[in-house]
């Protein structure tokens, strides 16, 4: 009988087995970097565009968030109309045309970032000569985990309705205008509410309307993708930043995972004591708990970075369900570089 009990794994047992084993093989896969040189483009029939995946599944470098792809649309080429529960970023590296999204037509062009919310059916043009290249960051593995997300494609058709606010749910929402509601009443009119917002959402920022500003941490920066532009979804965001020729950012470590894509320019990242060089199109992916600090190795020019996260949401909720936990730490004095290094860049130019 003792035998047999000693055979027989309780649901305890099963469950600390299998916490302990998924963190062992994510810390054995964990990376920091993905290195452009590494990359292999390949093209998709399908979608009419070509991928390659810096971050993520299948891709250099694997992750539990957020994803990093290098997505190239040919010269007058049109990518199939499709959609997916998760959200994705786009920011332009070169090229310019438009996106629809749910029968919204927006142009970009260079150093654009553009959204595309949950769930919306969407497709791109290139209206350039020259191949459109886009970094693409999706909340697709957070969205794995949930076993949440599936990919819709119709080909080279137009965005399919109906759109808000021609839905049953708006319908819904409206004939209960004016009566008696219950709590299941009020959570139609709360996710009417919400498909407005997703629906009519800031789906563009153009680089050229942003103004870098010196912040604290050293840097110059500005929002790419955030809540405070009217970008409503997952959380899902980006900032650009610049770091002085020979500058720093201040140090700091926090959990949940970001990536930093070198846009232009070549330096390194310091991550848990280690060393990793980076130059244009490489990714850095931060994760864990680690103290990090990202330097500029060129004298003469800024090095220019986006940086992505999930902050105001998957982030929001680990601070809620841990305070009083830090999320964040930083020295108390910031420590990054001197806005001089900023005044002699001005002066040169
Ligand atoms: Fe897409
Ligand atoms: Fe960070």
């Amino acid at each position: 009988m003792r035998e047999r009990e000693r055979e027989i794994q309780t649901h305890y047992d099963i469950q600390m087995d299998r916490r302990a084993a998924d963190v062992d093989e994510w810390n054995r896969s964990r990376k920091v970097m993905a290195y452009a040189r590494d990359l292999r483009i390949a093209p998709s029939p399908l979608r009419n565009a070509s991928y390659g995946t810096m971050i993520g599944l299948g891709g250099l470098c694997p992750s539990r968030v957020i994803d990093t792809r290098i997505i190239e649309i040919a010269p007058g080429a049109r990518t199939s109309t499709h959609r997916h529960v998760h959200t994705a970023e786009l920011f332009v590296l070169e090229g310019q045309g438009y996106t629809v999204v749910n029968g919204r037509k927006v142009s970009w062009s260079r150093w654009d970032a553009l959204y595309i919310p949950t769930n919306a059916w969407h497709y791109t043009v290139n209206t350039g000569d020259r191949p459109a290249r886009f970094v693409s960051i999706g909340d697709a593995p957070l969205f794995d985990l949930f076993n949440m997300d599936r990919v819709e494609d119709i080909g080279q058709t137009e965005t399919p309705g109906p759109f808000y606010p021609e839905t049953d749910l708006q319908r819904m929402a409206k004939s209960l205008e004016g009566q008696t509601q219950g709590e299941y009443e009020r959570s139609i009119v709360e996710a009417a509410d919400n498909e407005r917002r997703l629906a009519t959402g800031t789906l563009v920022t153009h680089y050229t309307d942003q103004t870098l500003l010196l912040n604290k941490k050293g840097t110059k920066s500005t929002f790419l993708v955030d809540i405070t532009q009217g970008f409503h979804g997952t959380g899902l965001s980006m900032v650009m930043f610049h770091i002085a020729p020979g500058g720093w950012q201040s140090k700091h470590r926090h959990g949940g995972e970001a990536v930093l894509f070198a846009v232009k320019g070549k330096g390194y990242s310091v991550v848990d004591g280690e060393r990793h060089d980076w130059s244009t199109g490489d990714a850095t992916l931060v994760s864990k708990w680690s103290w990090h600090q990202h330097f500029n190795a060129d004298p003469d020019e800024p090095a220019v970075i986006i940086r992505m996260h999930m902050w105001e949401s998957q982030y929001k909720l680990m601070s809620f369900c841990m305070s009083p936990l830090p999320m964040y730490e930083e020295p108390d004095r910031l420590d990054g570089s001197d806005p001089a290094l900023w005044e002699r860049q001005e002066a040169k130019a």
